[in-house]
């Protein structure tokens, strides 16, 4: 399959200068190269360009709220584009908030999808659940058809109709999930495996049971949403919430791995890499490299090799 990539330098859903620059960071990782290195053909549509908006003050706690809305909605329209190009869209963060578009276009195109979630949190705070006021904290719960009711009429939101089913949802690698957040995963029976169930089931047992519960009703494409905290801040300290006890980088790759296998990935985001947070030049080469990593994985990367004879 292709890779379609759109950088999106946005930051405005956290509070922390830096993360705009992820995605000429990944590139300059040599992304694309090393993706056709591995037989993998790439179309990169750039980054996306978002003006600034005028009168954003606050509401209540939450920041940025129309300026986080225009981008998605231009967001959601670039990733339907490449997703009508026939390409497996590939986000580059930018902050988690951009989830909300890249889901939304995505769902646009294909209709119903399964959502993957790996990420040290469950981003599913609603505006009233929010205790940072961070939208980036957030997203799940515009997307769920379940939370819709829950959510307030807000600017620049309009557009986002809800398009995810909360039994199409896994998350993986949860380690700091709010009171909130943990009471709407409760009572929506969301599918997770929280850290202890990666230390308890080990990863492939993870993954096996993540894409039996996938895969059990319909065979639906696969959205994948990375933040690369989901990975222990000893790989990728480079990012604006780290959180002690990760996924080690064997196991991100893995979960890449095995969701390129099920053959139904069709579009991926790689979020919160942000070099500002970091204390030294080589954190952020393994923040960055490590994101590097887990893009080749979605794209086919054997860690026994790939042998040419397999590309086509
Ligand atoms: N749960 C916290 C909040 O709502 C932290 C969210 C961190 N999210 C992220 N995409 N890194 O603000
Ligand atoms: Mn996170
Ligand atoms: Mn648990
Ligand atoms: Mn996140």
């Amino acid at each position: 399959q292709s890779a379609g990539i759109i950088g999106a330098p946005f930051s405005r859903g956290q509070p922390r200068a830096g993360v705009e620059r992820g995605p000429d960071l990944i590139r300059s990782a040599g992304l694309v190269h090393r993706l056709n290195q591995q037989g993998c053909a790439v179309k990169d549509y750039g980054n996306l360009t978002f003006e600034e908006v005028a009168g954003d003050e606050s509401l209540g706690l939450m920041r940025s709220v129309r300026a986080v809305g225009s981008a998605n909605r231009r967001l959601s329209e670039a990733v339907q584009k490449v997703k009508r190009d026939g390409h497996t869209s590939v986000l580059l963060g930018g902050d988690h908030s951009l989830a909300i578009g890249s889901i939304h276009g995505h769902s646009a195109l294909v209709g119903n999808l399964s959502v993957v979630w790996v990420d040290a949190h469950a981003d599913i705070n609603t505006p009233l659940t929010t205790p940072t006021g961070n939208i980036h904290g957030q997203p799940m719960s515009y997307l769920l058809h379940e939370l819709q009711s829950k959510i307030p009429i807000l600017p620049n939101f309009s557009w986002i109709k809800p398009c995810v089913s909360a039994r199409d949802v896994v998350y993986i690698g949860l380690r700091d999930v709010d009171p909130g957040e943990h009471c709407i995963l409760k009572l929506l029976g969301v599918k997770l495996f929280c850290m202890t169930e990666v230390d308890r089931l080990g990863v492939a047992r993870v993954m096996e049971e993540t894409c039996d519960y996938l895969s059990a009703k319909q065979k639906k494409p696969i959205h994948l949403s990375f933040d690369i905290d989901a990975i222990d801040p000893s790989v990728t300290p480079a990012t604006g919430t780290p959180v002690v006890g990760g996924l080690t980088y064997r196991e991100g790759v893995y979960v890449t791995e095995q969701l390129c296998q099920t053959g139904l990935l069709s579009a991926v985001d790689m979020v919160e890499v942000n070099p500002l947070r970091a204390q030294t030049e080589r954190d952020v080469q393994s923040t960055v490299g490590t994101a590097v990593d887990l893009l080749l994985g979605c794209f086919g990367r054997l860690r026994e090799g790939n042998h040419p004879s397999d590309y086509s």
